[in-house]
């Protein structure tokens, strides 16, 4: 297969949207487009709206004009397609692993003590409105699932990222990578197309996170999805993006976009040390510490604008 996944069918696609929180203009004319099992990284200073975009993207607040489409179709509200994984993991302290793992899943068929318990839980973690959030009981309806089902897939994604265990552990008995991996194993475990991740990493010593990184690519390569990542590292953004996006501080605009070109199966040590990676990172560096301006061109930018993201293709 030589197919780029920029020619694949686009599942997500976001044009000319803007958000306002009052008179604060946070995204400014957003357009994004992301293909079928692509991953998208984004780059952006802290405040320039990243978290409002994957919100916006899940159906979980609204946005003031343009399109936010899935698949073609209007989104607005969540829906079973997209999950989330947040930096600060969001398990519930006193739900066992398997409990938290499940609990996307035993949303898919809601009961009115769950209902409240996510209200609840999503009003103190995204603030007001209510509104919206109550719109979680609506799409999660739609896919009931058999306890029998629930506890198939809590025990596959718990294996797969390596948990296996460790189910009848409480968050707090778990070290921070092991609780990302449980917050990454209960989007998994909803069977959603899209991943959004909001800095999963961001809050894990270096060791960890690059353990991370590298078994993320390997779990998606397992059960492919589309994803889009947020990052406030350079190096992670390229290890992990077929495509790099850049925003400005607020109001938040895509400013730079880019294909790494590293390919699919990529071998993330081996383009940490390669002079390409180097180069990237420099050029972002620079993209980053002066909004105003364009740095020179990347060396080779035709041959990397050119790069086909080939699946299997190796670094
Ligand atoms: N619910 C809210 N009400 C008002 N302002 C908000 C709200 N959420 C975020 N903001 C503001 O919007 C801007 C973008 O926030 P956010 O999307 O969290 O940025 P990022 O994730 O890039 O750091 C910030 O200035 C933040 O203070
Ligand atoms: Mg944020």
């Amino acid at each position: 297969m030589t197919q780029s996944l920029t020619e694949r069918e686009v599942w997500l696609h976001l044009k000319g949207v803007h958000k306002y929180y009052g008179d604060l203009h946070v995204l400014d004319s957003i357009d994004i487009v992301v293909h079928e099992e692509e991953i998208v990284t984004i780059l952006g200073p802290s405040g320039c709206g990243k978290t409002t975009l994957l919100r916006i993207l899940n159906g979980l607040i609204p946005h003031d004009a343009g399109d936010v489409l899935y698949k073609g179709e209007g989104v607005t509200g969540p829906r079973p397609e997209m999950a989330m994984v947040f930096q600060h993991f969001g398990l519930f302290p006193w739900k066992r692993l398997s409990q938290n793992i499940g609990y996307g899943l035993n949303l898919q068929g809601l009961s009115e003590e769950d209902i409240d318990e996510l209200v609840d839980h999503y009003t103190w973690f995204i603030g007001p409105p209510k509104r919206w959030i109550q719109n979680i009981a609506y799409w999660l309806n739609l896919r009931r699932r058999s306890k029998e089902e629930i506890d198939k897939l809590v025990s596959h994604y718990t294996n797969l990222v390596g948990l296996e265990g460790f189910e009848n552990n409480f968050p707090a008995e778990l070290s921070g990578g092991m609780q990302q991996r449980a917050g990454l194993a209960r989007a998994l475990a909803t069977q959603a197309d899209v991943l959004l991740l909001d800095e999963p990493f961001g809050a894990l010593d270096a060791l960890t996170r690059e353990q991370l990184q590298d078994e993320l690519l390997k779990i998606n390569e397992a059960e492919p999805k589309a994803m889009i990542f947020i990052t406030h590292s350079i190096d992670e953004a390229l290890l992990l993006g077929d495509r790099v996006l850049v925003m400005t501080p607020q109001p938040g605009e895509i400013r730079f976009e880019m294909e790494t070109g590293f390919g699919r199966g990529r071998d993330l040590e081996a383009i940490r040390g390669s002079q390409r990676f180097q180069e990237l990172r420099h050029y972002l560096w620079e993209l980053l510490r002066n909004p105003g301006q364009m740095p020179d061109p990347l060396p080779e930018e035709s041959e990397l604008r050119g790069a086909a993201v080939n699946e299997g293709s190796g670094a």
